[in-house]
């Protein structure tokens, strides 16, 4: 009997896995031992961890301090429960959202990652291809392996935004934000809990920051208002730059006052990300954001700062549905996904997630990723007995289990 996929994208990758044995293409999966695809995250983890000397896999790995920040992202998602109903008929679904009058295939995009040539010499390139090959948008990072315009040619007309960290220089931040706006980037990221950088034990156990052999600057070298600040060109004088750089890249007297700057400058949709406390969200609406994003910067920042998810529901209560809310930090599933857009989240982003597929099979890796969460969050939203996202509510999760 024929398999009806119709709209079941999940049953369809399902499939697709149990008929070719799950079997890797040639190209990446003869550097492994079974030749088979990783499914879970654990088993991508594993094999980025192969594939990444320890400097690398501390900073794409590690959080800050003692990383209860960054575990605890995990554990609040073990900390509630889906709640399925049955006999909905859920044959037909769909995943798709729409975010700010933006149509996107699913409801995850892929967080700004920074120095991605420390896990794969393709760097953002490949992560941003296989991101716009499936409609899913990418978020590109100020302190990206390939300047901004390189990574807006590879994906033609695919969804992507620019971050922002609100450099020392307001001369940067206006050419950079005038830059992403003509390589077509849709909306901008100002990313907030980075006034200067966390302390990150593994990293200062290596002695390991890539800025410093002049990794991920490329947006900073390749632009003017960056290049008027050096004596010598980049090229010339490698280190001078680099020293410049550290100089402006982050801000820690950056204030709501400044973040007006930005929101003047940038004619598209303004999201500031790495907002946990529900004031700092009002504060956000009321300095024009068109969203917030709920984030810890994946526990690299502050540690002993509160759970992603934990920080979630005080949020949306206070921003009650006045703009999107995006969440990230730990999220790993379909599960996970779903738990998120129960409490309030209209998408979650991915991060160490992808970095996984990037480090472990370049362009190939990350677009199975994704592939596979997509599959996941159609066949999790099914069993859940919710036919499309917008079913999807506070009522299909529980704390602690607790179900009276
Ligand atoms: C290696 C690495 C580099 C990151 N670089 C940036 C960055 O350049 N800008 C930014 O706003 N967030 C950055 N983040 C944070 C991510 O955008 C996101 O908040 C975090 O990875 C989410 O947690 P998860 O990795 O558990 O999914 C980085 C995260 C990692 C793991």
């Amino acid at each position: 009997m024929a398999v009806e996929f119709g709209t079941n994208r999940g049953l369809q990758a399902q499939v697709g896995i149990y008929t070719t044995g799950n079997r890797a293409p040639d190209d990446v999966g003869s550097a492994w031992p079974d030749e088979r695809w990783p499914v879970s995250p654990d088993d991508w983890r594993a094999r980025a961890r192969e594939a990444l000397d320890e400097g690398p896999w501390g900073y794409l790995e590690g959080g800050a301090g003692g990383e209860e920040t960054m575990c605890a992202n995990r554990d609040a998602f073990y900390r509630w429960r889906l709640r399925p109903r049955v006999l909905r008929d859920v044959s037909a679904r769909d995943i798709s959202i729409e975010l700010l009058d933006k149509r996107f295939p699913a409801p995850f995009l892929l967080a700004p990652v920074g120095v991605q040539e420390i896990v794969h010499p393709q760097a953002d390139l490949a992560a941003a291809r296989a991101a716009a090959a499936r409609g899913i948008p990418f978020v590109s990072s100020t302190v990206s392996s390939v300047p901004l315009e390189g990574i807006a040619a590879a994906m033609g007309e695919g969804p992507r935004w620019f971050q922002l960290y609100p450099a020392r220089s307001r001369e940067v931040i206006a050419s950079m934000l005038r830059r992403a706006q003509s390589a077509g980037y849709e909306a901008l990221v100002v990313t907030l809990d980075t006034t200067m950088l966390g302390w990150r034990e593994r990293d200062l156990r290596q002695g390991y920051l890539p800025f410093l052999e002049g990794k991920g600057l490329a947006n900073y070298f390749a632009d003017p208002a960056f290049r008027a600040l050096l004596g010598r060109p980049p090229q010339e004088d490698p280190r001078a730059a680099v020293e410049t750089f550290l100089s402006v890249y982050v801000n820690p007297g950056f204030t709501w006052e400044d973040l007006a700057f930005c929101r003047e400058l940038w004619h598209g949709p303004l999201w500031l990300k790495g907002i946990t406390h529900p004031d700092d969200a009002i504060a956000a609406l009321d300095h024009g954001a068109d969203g917030v994003i709920v984030s810890n910067h994946g526990g690299r920042q502050l540690d002993g700062a509160v759970a992603a998810l934990d920080a979630l529901p005080a949020v949306a209560t206070a921003v009650a549905g006045r703009v999107p809310l995006l969440l990230d930090g730990g999220v790993r599933r379909g599960a996970d996904v779903l738990k998120a857009l129960a409490l309030g989240a209209s998408a979650v982003l991915i991060g160490r997630l992808y970095l996984y597929g990037l480090a472990a099979a370049g362009e190939a890796g990350v677009g199975r990723v994704i592939d596979n969460l997509m599959a996941d969050i159609d066949l999790t939203l099914g069993l859940c007995g919710r036919r499309s996202i917008q079913e999807v509510g506070r009522d299909l999760v529980t704390a602690d289990g607790a179900t009276g």
